[in-house]
């Protein structure tokens, strides 16, 4: 899954042969799961037809002021699409688009969006190498980058004219490839490692049946995912859930007993700058694991359970410099017994769910949550979908990151 997933992307295409490029573009960005609109100016329509690009965009293209052809005058808006944006790629940028831009002469819409959006902007250069090299080419270059605008370097090789030079137009992929690793070095997590536990754990009792609890693992999976779009990469250990992510951040370790998923956080942890521990973990399981099925036999069956290690615990006596983060889920003295567990564990922060509060906890999309910080710093959060509550935890922990 692309970081360019949900976001809305316009695109800036001028008078220059490499165009004909831009519908491959359109589809990379569509592929991505990102929304497309087009712009171009009227001279771009020479080189690749606007029915192409509104079928690949599913969007209608625009070119100028008002609607080609309307019966009746219909306003464009570039301020609104400049708004809408949240990057804007021109691609080709010609020598003429280019000058215009850092200049400010916005005599058509493509300029006039330009100038009116506040996203990041990026620019792919296009033309022949004398073009290329002229001072007042570099000079619009230089003004671009000091505005901020993001260049898409250009390549070497043949040009339309024949020649052999730089100022070929980047490859579509190429250019997707830059767009996203500047979108993701720009998030909040990029370069940070998040290992998350996830779901519920089942003890084996014998081949065929376990000890196991009613969670769904959904609050850990909103975390998960909500990290790697965050920019983080994540290390995902999940008890056995219906969850499954194809994010490429996430790296999912599935696990079934309360000592696999042990033995898999130990296995990361050192590496990782956070460790968030969702799961409802069994506190103890069968102390003997018959090898074969226990028949029915007798009319009443004891089984001696034993502790499970406490993975959480375990980390808070080893961790260095990482962001512990723990769950406690209460029915009662709430805030007192989280305290006490954020104290005993050695966690920076922890998230209280009260088994009092309906929508919270087990099951069900919805969760309530108290996050208390390690300096004691209680925030209430209302009833929220897990995917926000996720965001608030993440929110919290970029606190704890930078405290
Ligand atoms: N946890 C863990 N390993 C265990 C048990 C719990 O890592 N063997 C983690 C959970 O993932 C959660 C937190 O510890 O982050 C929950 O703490 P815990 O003390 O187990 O809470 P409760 O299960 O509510 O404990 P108690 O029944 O003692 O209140």
């Amino acid at each position: 899954m692309s970081i360019l997933r949900g976001k809305n992307i316009l695109l800036g295409i001028t008078a220059g042969i490499a165009a004909y490029k831009t519908a491959s573009l359109v589809r990379l960005f569509i592929r991505s799961g990102s929304n497309v609109k087009v712009i171009m100016t009227p001279a771009a329509k020479e080189f690749i037809t606007p029915l192409t690009l509104s079928t690949l965009s599913k969007n209608p293209v625009i070119s100028s002021f008002t609607e080609d052809g309307a019966d009746e005058a219909v306003w464009n808006n570039h301020v609104e699409l400049g708004l809408w944006a949240d990057l804007f790629l021109v691609a080709p940028a010609t020598a003429n688009t280019l000058s215009k831009m850092a200049s400010g002469r916005s005599d058509n819409f493509l300029v006039a969006t330009y100038l009116s959006a506040k996203c990041p902007v990026y620019f792919a250069p296009a033309m022949d190498l004398d073009m290329y090299k002229h001072p007042s080419t570099k000079s619009s270059l230089q003004t671009l980058e000091s505005f901020g605008n993001i260049m898409i370097p250009v390549t070497s090789g043949e040009l339309a004219s024949g020649l052999v030079g730089e100022g070929r137009m980047a490859e579509p992929e190429a250019i997707v490839s830059l767009i996203e690793l500047h979108t993701l070095k720009q998030l909040p997590f990029y370069g940070k490692k998040i290992l998350v536990t996830a779901g519920p754990t089942y003890e084996a009792i014998d081949p065929v049946r376990f000890i196991g609890n009613h969670s769904s693992g959904l609050m850990g999976f909103e975390i998960a995912q909500k990290a790697a779009f965050l920019g983080a990469e994540v290390i995902y250990i999940t008890g056995p859930t219906h969850y499954k992510t194809d994010d490429s951040r996430v790296k999912t370790i599935a696990v079934v007993s309360a000592q696999e998923m042990y033995t898999q956080v130990h296995s990361y942890f050192k590496f990782v700058d956070v460790a968030v521990l969702s799961a409802a973990v069994a506190d103890y399981k069968p102390k003997y694991i018959s090898s074969s099925k226990i028949k029915k036999s007798e009319p009443s069956l004891l089984l001696e359970l034993e502790k499970t290690k406490d993975i959480l615990a375990s980390l808070g006596s080893i961790k260095s410099n990482q962001v512990l983060v723990g769950f406690a889920l209460e029915t009662n003295n709430e805030v007192d017994n989280a305290i006490k567990k954020l104290k005993s564990k050695n966690l920076d922060l922890i998230v209280l769910n009260s088994l009092n509060d309906a929508g919270a906890g087990f099951g069900g999309d919805t969760n309530k949550v108290t996050l208390i910080d390690k300096n004691l710093k209680q925030t209430v959060y209302p009833l929220k979908s897990k995917t926000k509550v996720a965001a608030d935890i993440l929110t919290e922990i970029q606190k704890q990151i930078n405290a």
